[in-house]
């Protein structure tokens, strides 16, 4: 008899923003005359930079002529942005990689998602807690999450993040097979240095582990001897996977472009994990358009790079001006140093929708609480650098006026 997925019903629904738009749009409703500004997004607001627009125009025109035109794309990628990505996004980190070790995609999202695919169901999942809630849902999708009990599910297992720890896990009593690792971190905003993520390769490598390490946020690393890849550890090749994006690093949340690294040295019990991954894309995956690889192409020209560092320091300048802000304000405020994301602690321990509501009613902010990424996110809030940047000044003196 025909039946669905099963795990897919044990999902709750997407709760978090389905709930936040139902609080917006009912006080929309109520008070129609007031403006709210959005400083929860997690999306990029500014426009794609010159060299960017220039690539595409370029590529589109190619496309439009019988001797350039281009079908079916290789399975992982162009050579030249594959090539582009060795040279400019690793080579100076003192990382060299070989380009059958890039495989290029349409997000870091599907990336994350997708990776669970090469892996056995019985596999032990740790992540973080507050967490990004794809790695998450995924697992619960295939089966590897066991059941929700109301806060979390039974099988998964939890690494609090929490103020006493720096928002930085512990290395886990029970060894998981799989371990999640982000950062910079959405949401607490949070980074590890070098001996940090080296306590977790080691503790991979001996347990015979595997870390699923997403670097979305490298770009936005601004402090000296944070790691920008977790290859600039001894021993990752041996035990990580790297999850990288245009999305945020070059406003291509829209234009869809990322690329996710298997080294070849990534071995388990002699099956080559850069295989099976490769395996599962020529499969399930027909590669990003022609034009939008060359736009991801043009960022790593010296122009582009520099047109994308001007758009994160634009981003990270609201950054600092929420971040320094409140914390004069008197809150105490997290991240937002080497991440775009500053995580914050409610006032006089109000629960985190309690806060949203309050910033919502009184000071027309709409923000994303903190309890909607994981149990540990209770009792904070989360925002972002992503807005406009006189907005965003707006919306912190709208804060600070209402506590
Ligand atoms: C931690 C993290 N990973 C991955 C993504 C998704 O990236 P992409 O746009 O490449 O799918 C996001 C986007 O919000 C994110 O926060």
């Amino acid at each position: 008899m025909l039946n669905v997925n099963e795990n897919y019903s044990k999902l709750p629904g997407n709760y978090l923003f389905a709930e936040i738009a139902k609080r917006v749009a009912a006080f929309k409703a109520e008070q129609p005359e007031k403006s709210l500004i959005p400083l929860g997004i997690g999306d990029t607001t500014r426009p794609l930079s010159p060299s960017v627009v220039a690539a595409m125009h370029k590529a589109v025109d190619e496309m439009g002529v019988k001797e350039s035109y281009r079908g079916y794309g290789p399975d992982y990628g162009y050579s030249f942005l594959r090539e582009a990505i060795r040279d400019k996004a690793y080579l100076p980190l003192g990382v060299e990689l070989s380009i059958d070790e890039i495989f290029v995609s349409d997000g870091a999202k599907s990336d994350c998602g997708n990776i669970g695919d090469i892996f056995g169901i019985n596999n032990v999942v740790a992540v973080c807690d507050p967490v990004y809630p794809v790695y998450v849902d995924t697992n619960v999708m295939s089966g590897r999450a066991g059941d929700f009990d109301g806060t979390r599910w039974t099988d998964i297992l939890y690494m609090p993040c929490t103020e006493a720890n720096g928002f930085l896990p512990e290395l886990p009593v029970r060894t998981p097979d799989i371990i999640y690792l982000c950062f910079p971190n959405n949401p607490t905003g949070a980074s590890a240095t070098k001996p940090q993520l080296k306590l977790w390769v080691d503790y991979a490598l001996k347990n015979g582990a595997v870390i699923l390490f997403d670097a979305a946020y490298e770009a936005y690393i601004t402090e000296e001897g944070i790691p920008h890849s977790i290859y600039e550890i001894e021993g990752a090749k041996e035990c990580a996977i790297e999850f990288r994006s245009f999305s945020k690093t070059a406003g291509f949340t829209g234009n869809r472009c990322a690329y996710t690294v298997v080294p070849q040295a990534l071995k388990l019990g002699g099956a080559s994990l850069n295989k099976l991954w490769g395996r599962r894309q020529s499969t399930k995956f027909n590669g990003v358009a022609y034009v939008i690889q060359r736009a991801a192409e043009a960022v790593y020209t010296e122009q582009g790079m520099k047109e994308a560092r001007e758009i994160i320091n634009y981003y990270m300048n609201n950054a600092r001006v929420i971040r320094d802000g409140l914390k004069n304000a008197g809150l105490t405020v997290y991240g937002g140093v080497n991440a775009p994301y500053i995580w914050i602690k409610t006032p006089n321990g109000a629960d985190s929708w309690s806060f949203f509501d309050r910033l919502l009613r009184q000071a027309n902010v709409v923000t994303t609480p903190g309890a909607g990424f994981g149990p540990e996110g209770e009792g904070f809030i989360r925002l972002t650098g992503f807005g406009d940047a006189e907005l965003t000044k707006l919306a912190v003196e709208r804060v600070i006026g209402i506590l």
